[in-house]
């Protein structure tokens, strides 16, 4: 059922990813799969390596257009890809805003833009977009990421309605914690506005850190993706992560009023 449907994902090369370009290319998918650098890519059979930089928007575009070339269209689109700057929103406004936005946000967007024509015409695809439960709970001294993360579920819900009638489903995947290099590779800035924001910012990094010991494994979410991909009617958007962030986290955002989950997150975070 799965041979040779074709996919294009970004951000293979390592994490959630990896995990998911892995557990396809066994599953008898073809994938094209991207990271910055060639050197990072996995050596699979039935993996396309392609090199892609988000925040390059022409050079996106042409390799997406040159691996869809080779392709013969993509059934599948993964947007995946994605990194983290932490700082106060008052230093991130000049200092990785926009990138972030680039990254998490147009990127995904652009490439949708691109994977749209094909799939409309052939009146069959996926897209799954990779946002994070922090749609739910916006992290603090993560404003860019969260900002950037609910504006690609909000796009993807928009989408879901405006493709009514078609055979294109859309699908936002929110992981909670996983124990990838998300965190490791995370861009703390330490401009001269962090210091009036100590020590929350401090304790925020900490717990951050501390959360991740919890973290389930990126393997957990290819499986729900390799899911949500056979799936005929795929729900709008679902969360993974461990059992407290994919269940309880989620019914109690659905339940509590904002000023309470504002007080969870002030808890969790360590904030006072
Ligand atoms: N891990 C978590 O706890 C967690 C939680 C919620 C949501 N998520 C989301 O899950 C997705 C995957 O993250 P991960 O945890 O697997 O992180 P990861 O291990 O750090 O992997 C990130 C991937 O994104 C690529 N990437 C980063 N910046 C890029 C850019 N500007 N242009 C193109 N590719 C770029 C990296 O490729 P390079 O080789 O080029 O660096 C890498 O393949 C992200 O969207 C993240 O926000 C993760």
């Amino acid at each position: 059922m799965n041979e040779g449907r074709k996919v294009f994902i970004t951000g293979a090369s390592s994490g959630i990813g990896l995990a998911v370009a892995t557990l396809l290319c066994a599953k008898g998918f073809d994938v094209w799969g991207t990271a910055r650098s060639v050197s990072r890519l996995p050596v699979l059979a039935r993996f396309h390596p392609v090199v892609l930089d988000l925040n390059e928007p022409e050079g996106m575009a042409a390799a997406f257009e040159t691996a869809a070339l080779e392709a013969g269209g993509f059934d599948i689109l993964i947007n995946n890809a994605g990194d983290v700057v932490n700082a106060p929103l008052e230093a991130l406004v000049r200092n990785g805003l926009r990138a972030q936005m680039e990254t998490l946000f147009f990127g995904p967007l652009e490439l949708i833009r691109l994977a749209l024509p094909g799939m409309r015409r052939r009146n069959t695809g996926v897209i799954v977009n990779v946002t994070s439960l922090a749609v739910q709970f916006p992290i603090p001294f993560n404003a860019g990421y969260s900002a950037a993360k609910a504006a690609l579920s909000s796009c993807s819900e928009c989408l879901r309605l405006e493709l009514t009638g078609t055979g294109i489903r859309v699908v936002d995947v929110q992981p909670g914690d996983v124990a990838t290099e998300i965190l490791r590779r995370t861009r703390e800035l330490n401009t001269a506005e962090c210091d009036s924001y100590e020590p929350n910012l401090s304790r925020s990094r900490a717990a951050e850190a501390g959360k991740m010991e919890a973290a389930c494994l990126p393997e957990k979410v290819a499986s729900l993706i390799l899911a949500l991909l056979s799936a005929g009617a795929p729900p709008p958007r679902v969360a993974v992560g461990n059992f407290f962030e994919a269940k309880v986290a989620t019914l109690t955002s659905r339940v509590l009023s904002r000023r309470m989950v504002e007080k969870l997150q002030r808890w969790i975070y360590k904030l006072s």
